[in-house]
């Protein structure tokens, strides 16, 4: 089997800081990325800015700053997040960067070398905030389709990408590949898009400068798109791959996305690919948009989640949980800190926290902290150990599937069955009777095995707090579900810590 995983979040603008919508893409994939790297893969995972364009542009203008001096802020202000969250990307790409230039304009000069590129001109309705041309019919009361806005009327000379030409490839290509486009509704949303018709896409801009200039005509700057899209290779060195990355890792197994881009990642990056003869991405991915208390978040509502605020008041793990927890991977979901406050005590506390904590004190209670070797199985130990062969294999489809919230609800349907296995064992009454001394051993070490397979289940969700675990229940050598997935791997006499709680409970007043 081929064990590459390639993961890519989109590339953020620089015009806006981090907010809870960024932060959501990139847990995810890097939800993702550890699943896979524990599993055994050799994981690529790219995040990174998209730097160029026109609303970068007036976003500098209007901070009395250059274009690059903003972008040079403003990308910091997006790593600084990323090693706050505990993000584990392999490689940040900057669209300033030399890297991404050459490769873009390689791409650019491949595809107009086999004629797929031919100098028009056009004259259409340009919405700014989306950087999206629009015809006069797609217009909504002379709006934005997508975000409402207003557009204006510009004519200019441009470079077209022939993308009608690639209109039944795609068809084919989306027909052939079910799981090319996810959710199953965004793919049959882009199919009937495609099937109306594709026009030539234009693919430069002469009215402003904030780009890559077209090779050979550098009156031209390179369509924003265009030249983002390409991220998703110029990161891996195409078009030289002097480090074997792009032959390593090309095609990518997912590109994760919002659905508000779902457009320009299945249908001109897939044309593009195509033209210059590049296979596809296996699966592009659109979640969902998140809303707060409600109310779509927007500068001018002043409602903007600010990621940072909300770790330092509930803590990396809390957050990494809920957002994933909350919401199916792929439907909108509305954020409330009434929602995640009633997470984080019942899931985290209650659920979690209280199974390492009694389990932990039994052993120290009982034990004197030394966890005795398991004797023989009774038929409720049998059935509590085959749940966790199941939940393994189950939670591995549900990972694969991006169905995230779906895989952490199992995870914690073993926190219940483990909570429940000592309600139905009651440890308490055992240690009342010398002669259940070693049923009780083997009750505490099932306890104990159970929460280090939760501990490693839940640690690409969230990382810390599985270390903690581990540590706690003297695990001191790194873990995989490749190698320690399975029952057992906790050896009889290990010397488990007394502990505070993981998650103390939030009160409300
Ligand atoms: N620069 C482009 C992407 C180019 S990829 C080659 C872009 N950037 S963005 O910063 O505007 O958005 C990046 C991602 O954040 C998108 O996937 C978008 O869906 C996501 N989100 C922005 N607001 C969001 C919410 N309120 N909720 C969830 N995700 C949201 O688009």
């Amino acid at each position: 089997m081929d064990k590459r995983f390639y993961i890519t979040t989109p590339i953020y603008y620089v015009n806006d800081v981090p907010h809870i919508g960024h932060a959501y893409t990139t847990l995810a994939c890097d939800v993702l990325a550890r699943y896979k790297r524990s599993c055994g893969y050799e994981v690529f995972f790219l995040t990174g800015t998209d730097e160029h364009g026109q609303k970068v542009e007036k976003a500098a203008i209007a901070a009395g700053e250059t274009p690059l001096e903003l972008a040079d802020r403003v990308m910091q202000r997006f790593q600084a997040l990323w090693d706050k969250l505990n993000i584990s990307h392999s490689d940040f790409i900057r669209t300033t960067q030399q890297r991404h230039k050459l490769g873009v304009q390689e791409m650019f000069k491949k595809i107009q070398a086999q004629d797929d590129i031919y100098l028009g001109s056009y004259e259409d309705w340009y919405c700014t905030p989306c950087e999206t041309f629009w015809t006069e019919t797609q217009l909504m009361d002379g709006c934005c389709p997508d975000c409402g806005r207003t557009t204006e009327k510009l004519k200019e000379e441009s470079y077209f990408f022939r993308m009608s030409k690639y209109q039944q490839q795609l068809i084919d290509h989306i027909e052939s590949h079910p799981d090319f486009i996810q959710p199953r509704s965004r793919r049959n949303e882009v199919l009937s898009f495609v099937r109306e018709g594709l026009r030539d896409l234009s693919i430069s801009r002469t009215s402003f400068s904030w780009g890559i200039p077209v090779p050979g005509d550098d009156k031209h700057i390179i369509y924003v798109w265009f030249d983002a899209l390409n991220n998703y290779i110029t990161a891996l060195g195409y078009p030289d791959d002097i480090n074997g990355n792009f032959a390593k890792f090309w095609p990518a197994s997912v590109h994760v996305i919002g659905k508000d881009i779902l457009r320009f990642h299945t249908v001109y990056w897939p044309t593009f690919l195509m033209a210059a003869g590049l296979p596809l991405p296996e699966k592009v991915f659109a979640h969902g948009w998140w809303t707060v208390e409600g109310k779509k978040m927007s500068k001018s509502l002043q409602n903007v989640v600010e990621p940072n605020m909300l770790v330092e008041k509930y803590g990396i793990d809390a957050i990494r949980y809920f957002l994933l927890r909350e919401v199916p991977f792929g439907l909108d979901g509305d954020f409330s800190h009434n929602s995640l406050i009633h997470r984080i005590n019942s899931d985290l506390a209650n659920d979690l926290g209280n199974l390492v904590s009694r389990s932990t004190a039994m052993v120290n209670k009982y034990f004197g902290g030394t966890l005795p070797a398991p004797g023989a199985l009774a038929q409720e130990d049998s059935n509590f150990i085959q749940l966790f062969g199941e939940k393994f294999a189950l939670v591995d489809r549900q990972m694969n599937d991006l169905a995230f919230n779906k895989a952490l609800q199992s995870i914690w349907e073993l926190v219940s069955a483990a909570n429940k296995y000592i309600d139905d064992t009651a440890p308490w009454a055992l240690a009342k009777d010398e002669n259940q001394k070693q049923r009780l051993g083997t009750v505490m070490y099932n306890l104990i095995e159970a929460v280090r397979l939760v501990g490693l289940l839940a640690s690409p969700f969230m990382p810390d707090t599985a270390e903690r675990i581990m540590e706690i229940i003297g695990q001191n050598e790194p873990q995989t579900l490749e190698h320690d997935s399975a029952w057992g791997c906790v050896k009889g006499g290990t010397i488990i810590e007394k502990t505070a709680p993981l998650f103390p409970r939030i009160e409300t007043t």
